[in-house]
């Protein structure tokens, strides 16, 4: 299986256009220490030449230019990107479905909730059938259904699991203060010929006992990493939004009403997979500097953070 991290960053990327931190201002004069980062996806294959896009970031035209595994090979008009699976309804992960209306039928893969967003509330799927053909194949977790396990045509040998997370419908779902399942999911992809498997979770606010399974079976862990710590944001006085309010696991363990909860670091650093990244990385993360202690403290622990145009092959 081949897995290729089009966009590390989280929503806004790296620089982010309007902002003027520390680090952004530094990656924008052209610091050579920073690589710059588009918004979120990643692409997996079982041969190299089918991908399915995890994702579809508002950043796809570039990310399709800068990496020639997802260039036209026919003649006439061609991708080798064969559908498109959904892990939440967040602008940073769906905005570039609206990019791929010149192509053949979109083949979409979604829960229910994350479709119902798209329907009604963005309505980028009603604006998109207007440009091209949507066919929507639905996860089936939500009310309840935690898992679910479906196959996607163009890549026979790959298996994907589909497992509810806690994690936080966008800022403009009206489901975005409930609880409910079905808003984000995490996949596990499994090669079913070498039995190898990815863990991919660009959203995940916690981790219990059944993600931890998940994680500790998977080769590869792809795991949110918006957040060095909890109060990021507001302590840069960038935004009043914590880590918790956003539905991301910082990488530092966290005080949650009182009691002390193992943060991204400690969680993957107990894993016994062989790589273990991070990715959709917040613009205000100091993990971005690869000369950062936060860095070193990442390193210590057998962890590294993804960065675009990044092939992992299990
Ligand atoms: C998130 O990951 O929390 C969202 O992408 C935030 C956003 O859409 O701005
Ligand atoms: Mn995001
Ligand atoms: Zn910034």
């Amino acid at each position: 299986m081949h897995a290729l991290v089009l966009g590390s960053a989280a929503g806004g990327g790296f620089p982010q256009w309007n902002c003027n931190c520390t680090l952004c201002a530094r990656a924008r004069r052209g610091d050579e220490s920073l690589s710059t980062r588009t918004q979120s996806s990643v692409a997996v294959s079982d041969d190299g030449l089918s991908w399915i896009l995890l994702n579809a970031s508002p950043d796809i035209a570039q990310q399709v230019h800068d990496n020639p595994q997802l260039h036209p090979r026919g003649g006439g008009r061609d991708t080798p990107i064969r559908a498109v699976i959904l892990l939440d309804a967040h602008l940073d992960h769906v905005a570039g479905l609206l990019s791929l209306r010149e192509g053949p039928p979109l083949h979409l893969y979604c829960t229910p909730a994350v479709m119902d967003d798209l329907t009604h509330v963005l309505r980028i799927v009603p604006v998109l059938r207007s440009y091209c053909d949507v066919q929507w194949h639905p996860i089936p977790v939500g009310d309840g259904q935690t898992d679910a396990t479906f196959a996607v045509a163009g890549c026979v040998d790959l298996c994907f699991h589909a497992i509810a997370l806690e994690g936080k419908a966008p800022p403009y779902s009206p489901r975005r203060a409930a609880r409910g399942t079905g808003d984000t999911i995490a996949l596990d992809v499994v090669d079913r010929r070498s039995g190898r498997r990815l863990f991919y979770a660009p959203g995940l606010a916690r981790v219990g006992p059944r993600e931890l399974g998940w994680m500790r079976a998977a080769d590869c862990v792809l795991a949110d990493g918006t957040f060095w710590c909890e109060e990021e944001m507001p302590e840069a006085g960038l935004s009043r939004k914590t880590a918790r309010d956003m539905g991301h696991l910082p990488q530092r363990d966290r005080l949650i009403d009182g009691a002390l909860q193992r943060g991204m670091m400690t969680v993957l650093a107990g894993l016994p997979a062989r790589h273990k990244l991070l990715v959709h990385i917040n613009n205000t993360n100091p993990i971005l500097d690869p000369d950062s202690p936060e860095r070193r403290e990442l390193e210590r622990h057998g962890i590294e953070v993804a960065h675009d145009g990044m092939e992992i092959v299990l």
